[in-house]
């Protein structure tokens, strides 16, 4: 189960990416980076930030946690910039936040090289995901405490655009498509271990994972999706699309192993 609160004070806004996360306060005190339902892609970059942040954690991945967030009336109150209003006018029920993690660094490649193998598990993680947004110049990694923490999911799961057929095996096809940004990942040149992190991970991700994973998605995310009739065949199709993504002998993971080895990681 995720925690659900309600946000109580908006803080400050993120200006860095395009959706305009923002700083605010809840009631039960903590610090979170509140993601809006009315931002740009709407529910289904909360779905992705919500089912690829859970995997993540579910490979062992550092993830801050990951909140419901239901918005105070009175929040943004006070705040005069209109498109903020507009944004929290919005965002109505629930949105999504993850935790705030004070005083983290974002990563930067040239000041620390990481390990090889939490590398390959991130760029395994990231290309079973298909996320797009792990690029040097735009890195969504943090460094806090020592660690490496993972944010910013919203772009992956892009499939959910624009659903595969569900027949075995147009889904079998679709699901095995390369991971396009694998050339543009901040982590590529570190990532030696990768049949180390395939073997590894791949097995972690059992159907009943990702069952539980897609069950933490709240239903007013999934409903009137265009071809489903219900929030839970919207999930059914999310476990079904990763299963089959999942299953040996993967193509796209060897595509990427052959990536790595043409950079001369
Ligand atoms: N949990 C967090 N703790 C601390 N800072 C964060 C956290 N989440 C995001 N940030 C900061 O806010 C910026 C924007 O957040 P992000 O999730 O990347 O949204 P987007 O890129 O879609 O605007 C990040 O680049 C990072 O600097
Ligand atoms: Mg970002």
């Amino acid at each position: 189960m995720l925690r659900t609160v309600t946000a109580t004070r908006y803080v400050t806004p993120l200006r860095e990416g395009g959706s305009l996360p923002a700083i605010v306060e809840a009631d039960d005190l903590g610090t979170y980076v509140l993601k809006f339902r009315g931002a740009g892609q709407g529910r289904k970059a909360l779905v992705a930030e919500l089912v690829a942040g859970e995997l993540a954690r579910g490979l062992g991945l550092d993830v801050p946690e990951i909140v419901l967030v239901r918005l105070d009336q009175e929040l943004g109150r006070t705040e005069p910039d209109p498109e903020i209003q507009d944004l929290l006018r919005a965002s109505g029920g629930l949105n999504l936040a993850l935790d705030y993690l004070p005083g983290s660094l974002g990563f930067d490649p040239l000041a620390c090289a990481p390990e090889p193998e939490l590398a390959s598990r991130i760029l395994w993680f990231d290309a079973l995901v298909q996320n797009v947004d792990r690029s040097p110049r735009n890195t969504n990694l943090l460094v806090w405490h020592g660690k490496l923490w993972l944010i910013d999911h919203g772009a992956s799961l892009y499939f959910h655009h624009n659903w595969p057929d569900r027949d075995g095996p147009a889904l079998a096809a679709v699901s095995q498509r390369p991971y396009a940004a694998a050339r543009e990942h901040v982590l590529l040149p570190f990532a030696t271990a990768l049949p180390e992190a395939d073997a590894a991970l791949s097995s972690l991700l059992t159907t009943e994972t990702l069952r539980r994973v897609v069950d933490l998605v709240p239903g007013e995310w999934l409903r009137d999706e265009p071809g489903f009739s219900d929030p839970d065949r919207v999930r059914y199709a999310y476990v079904e699309y990763l299963s089959a993504r999942l299953e040996a002998p993967r193509d796209w993971a060897r595509a990427l192993e052959d990536i790595v080895r043409e950079s001369g990681a």
